[in-house]
């Protein structure tokens, strides 16, 4: 027996850190490594439905060895963040985009789909109790992280009649190391993300288990992130491990590949469409062959390409490889549209720009 672990006891309420502790903690963030000291639980039964919902210090929680989410994955996620504006108030960028996604999400997965108005709810009182977790700094936010899986003990396969939602928050800086100025894309050839039919457009864990041996593949191989192609014909781009993807051609069109199920409908990907078309840009959501990409690339038919994305903000692509290939797109660095893009778009969610559509909500 090892008692060290048969000894182990969760401590039930941490101590939240001090002031002086969150300043240093704040100071350069990374992504997803720290967290505020609250969390947001609500349990669903199918007796009682929503109920006990509340705000608690942040700390770990007990599962059953039999809870449904460990043998069939019932779980889905969201992410959001909130931003410092210029006044020190606090501010979500579109949260009702993410509770209508996260009630698609359960719905896709046979969970309990929880109400939009409880999703919202549970975000603002989490920032508003957290609210000096919010770092400062351009490129800072705080990271909301709603997640529900299946709580239910009980190994038959069928949708659970439990399930724990909740909320916990890290404050991010940016999501690529070093803030890099671009990427390089890895494709890959043997693993597809997503096929008709299935999980897709559904934030579930499960897409993110299956896209890390491709994730693990771009990293060997030098690059930072992977980009799936469909599953049928291992040809068109369909998005990265966890972002959208854009072109911006020499005639200052752009294109990003169309909804269908096999890819997340992003916010960020809405958001940019809907500013791109303001500005009076050619807009297509298209189809797009990686054939084409190199082809275009080459040629300087396309002058940018990007990645999109809560965590990542907008991110310039520079460079593509893949088994056989390797092309660069313009100079490799960040291009004139996607920073006057990601520019305008940060500038809307931080309240230094005006906000047309609304899609600002101040806490
Ligand atoms: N695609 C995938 C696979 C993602 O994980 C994300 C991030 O959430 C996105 C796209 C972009 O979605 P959003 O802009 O809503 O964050
Ligand atoms: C996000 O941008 O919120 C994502 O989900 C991407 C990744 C961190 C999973």
């Amino acid at each position: 027996h090892d008692t060290t672990i048969l000894d182990y006891e969760f401590e039930a309420h941490p101590q939240p850190v001090t002031a002086g502790d969150r300043e240093s903690l704040l100071a350069n963030p990374g992504f997803g490594k720290i967290f505020t000291d609250h969390m947001v639980v609500i349990r669903y039964s199918a007796d009682r439905g929503w109920h006990d919902a509340r705000v608690q210090p942040r700390g770990p929680i007990q599962i059953d060895p039999a809870c449904a989410v460990l043998h069939y994955a019932q779980e889905i996620f969201e992410g959001l963040k909130a931003y410092r504006l210029p006044d020190n108030g606090a501010a979500l960028f579109r949260p009702a985009e993410n509770a209508r996604r996260f009630r698609e999400s359960a719905e896709r997965m046979a969970m309990a789909p929880l109400p939009e108005t409880m999703f919202l709810s549970s975000i603002r009182e989490l920032v508003r109790v957290d609210r000096d977790w919010i770092p400062e700094g351009e490129g800072a936010s705080l990271y909301l992280r709603p997640f529900m899986f299946a709580s239910e003990t009980f190994l038959g396969v069928k949708p659970a009649s439990e399930y724990l939602y909740m909320v916990i928050a890290s404050p991010a800086g940016a999501y690529f190391k070093g803030g890099a100025p671009s990427v390089t894309l890895w494709t890959s050839e043997h693993y597809t993300r997503a096929a008709r039919g299935g999980t897709g457009a559904a934030k579930c864990g499960g897409n993110y288990a299956a896209s890390l041996v491709a994730q693990a593949e771009a990293i060997r191989e030098g690059c930072d992130q992977v980009v799936f192609l469909d599953a049928v014909e291992n040809r068109f781009v369909e998005e990265l491990g966890g972002m959208n993807v854009f072109f911006v051609f020499e005639d200052g069109s752009i294109q990003t590949p169309p909804l269908g199920g096999t890819i997340l409908p992003g916010i960020t990907r809405d958001s940019l469409l809907t500013l791109a078309r303001d500005a009076g840009i050619v807009v297509r959501e298209a189809p797009y062959r990686m054939q084409d990409w190199q082809k275009d690339a080459e040629s300087g038919r396309l002058r940018e390409a990007f990645a999109c994305g809560t965590a990542a903000v907008v991110t310039p692509i520079g460079r593509v490889r893949g088994r056989g290939f390797d092309f660069t797109i313009g100079n490799g660095g960040p291009g004139l549209l996607t920073e006057q893009l990601r520019s305008q778009l940060t500038a809307i969610q931080r309240g230094t720009a005006a906000d047309p559509h609304g899609w600002v909500e101040r806490l």
